[in-house]
């Protein structure tokens, strides 16, 4: 809740530690209701989305225990196949549920998801791939009503590799007769936790982090123990604030090849990065150089969750930088609040040209969604003088203690009401 209050200008300098990742723990979480029993997960972040998932988990009957990184979920008696709607508005991730009640209670009864305002965010994909497996839908003022009686293992193809219905078919089919094959499905490093995790459950589930997945149905699952993969986009936005502050910093638990697009537009901006099993380290002591060209794409391709971020380390870049968006419609709104602190920006509809500045100055801002207040943060954090960033509730949706991480690495941000 409030908002961080940042004195701009300091060069972000040491270490930092990534927690795990907002968008693995999410459908892992809506998971664990596959199985009729206990699962214990590791390295479980503190975000305001995982507080809504337990909220859901809780609701259908599960009994969910959260201390310090671990969680363990009681999945024994999940008796309602209903969320109500102002559980499902919290947040987009409660689609999950979706197909994980549909395998294990044979029914769901939810209404169309909220989440964050970047767009058009339809779950017409999910739908259709739940009915070839079998399952009825009936949509109507806004609900969702699905009966599974028998779900039957199928092939499907997704008209586009979307990560949610990926994850979502994944979780309807674990428990089908016979085998389920997902193609063109997306790619994200953290489908593959999914399955990992799922396989660890005892489903059977290959083909995770290529664009086909098979899973053959099996008749019941285990008890689990997992523990989580770090968050990419965390450890990139990180990386993106010590470019903008010409900092030198050590990103401990990342994973390079998670973060390969990244790295290579970050060294083309004239940053020196080095790699190792589970770490990055950046430095960058001069001002950052533009870059010609980058577009979001489906992994592994350049993500729309850094998107934000590296427009505001560019904003300060030498040069003129092209960044377009191809995934989400509506996903530069918070470009008009980097105009505000001096920042040359023009959006023509999926194109941003980005007209490096010398300097940002420190002014008012709002965060309006998740990624686009981390841009804030990162502008703020390089800009000269004080800005205030409001809006914090987004942002701790996907970072646990934000203002802790970065005053580690010396930075002044406090967080006010
Ligand atoms: C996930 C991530 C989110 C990330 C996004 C893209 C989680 C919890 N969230 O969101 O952080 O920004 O991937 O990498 O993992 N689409 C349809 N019909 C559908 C589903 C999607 O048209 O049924 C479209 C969307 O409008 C969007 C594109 O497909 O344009 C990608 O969406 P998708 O990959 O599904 O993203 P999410 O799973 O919602």
């Amino acid at each position: 809740m409030g908002k961080f209050k940042i004195n701009g200008g300091k060069r972000l300098y040491g270490e930092v530690e990534v927690h795990g990742a907002k968008n693995s723990i999410l459908p892992i979480l809506a998971a664990t209701i596959l199985n009729e029993g206990i699962s214990v997960i590791h390295n479980v972040p503190r975000l305001k989305d995982v507080e809504a998932m337990i909220e859901i988990l809780e609701h259908i009957g599960c009994k969910v225990s959260f201390k310090g990184k671990d969680i363990v979920v009681d999945a024994k008696d999940v008796k309602d196949s209903e969320i109500p709607d102002h559980l499902m508005r919290t947040m987009r991730s409660s689609i999950f549920l979706l197909g994980a009640l549909i395998a294990r209670n044979k029914r769901a009864f939810i209404s169309f998801p909220g989440g964050c305002d970047i767009g058009h965010r339809p779950i017409d994909l999910h739908l259709k791939g739940l009915k070839r497996l079998g399952v009825k839908i009936d949509e109507s003022y806004g609900y969702i009503k699905c009966e599974g009686k028998k779900i039957k293992g199928s092939e499907i193809h997704l008209d586009l590799p979307s990560v949610g219905a990926t994850e979502n078919l994944m979780m309807a089919s674990v428990l089908a007769e016979g085998i389920t094959i997902i193609r063109n499905a997306a790619k994200e490093p953290e489908i593959e936790d999914l399955q990992n995790f799922l396989n660890a459950m005892g489903a059977k589930i290959k083909g995770a982090g290529t664009n086909t997945i098979v899973i053959e149905g099996v008749k019941k699952l285990n008890d689990v123990e997992y523990s989580i993969i770090p968050d990419r986009i965390v450890a990139g936005t990180y990386l993106c604030a010590a470019a903008m502050t010409r900092g030198e910093i050590t990103v401990v638990r990342a994973l390079k090849d998670h973060l390969e697009p990244l790295i290579s537009k970050l060294k083309e901006m004239g940053c020196i990065l080095k790699t190792g099993n589970d770490y990055v380290k950046i430095n960058c002591d001069k001002r950052p150089k533009a870059v010609d060209m980058i577009v979001t794409q489906p992994y592994p391709g350049f993500p729309t969750d850094l998107q934000p971020q590296i427009v505001s380390a560019l904003s300060i870049a030498e040069g003129t930088s092209i960044v377009t968006e191809t995934i989400f419609d509506n996903r530069f709104k918070y470009t008009e609040e980097l105009v505000r602190m001096g920042a040359d920006i023009k959006v023509e509809g999926r194109v941003a040209v980005v007209k490096g500045v010398e300097k940002l100055m420190g002014a008012k801002v709002v965060a309006k969604d998740l990624r686009g207040g981390a841009a804030l943060i990162i502008a703020g954090l390089g800009a000269e003088g004080t800005t205030v960033v409001e809006g914090a509730e987004h942002i701790d949706r996907g970072y646990e203690n934000i203002e802790k991480a970065l005053r580690g690495l010396g930075a002044d941000i406090v967080r006010i009401m």
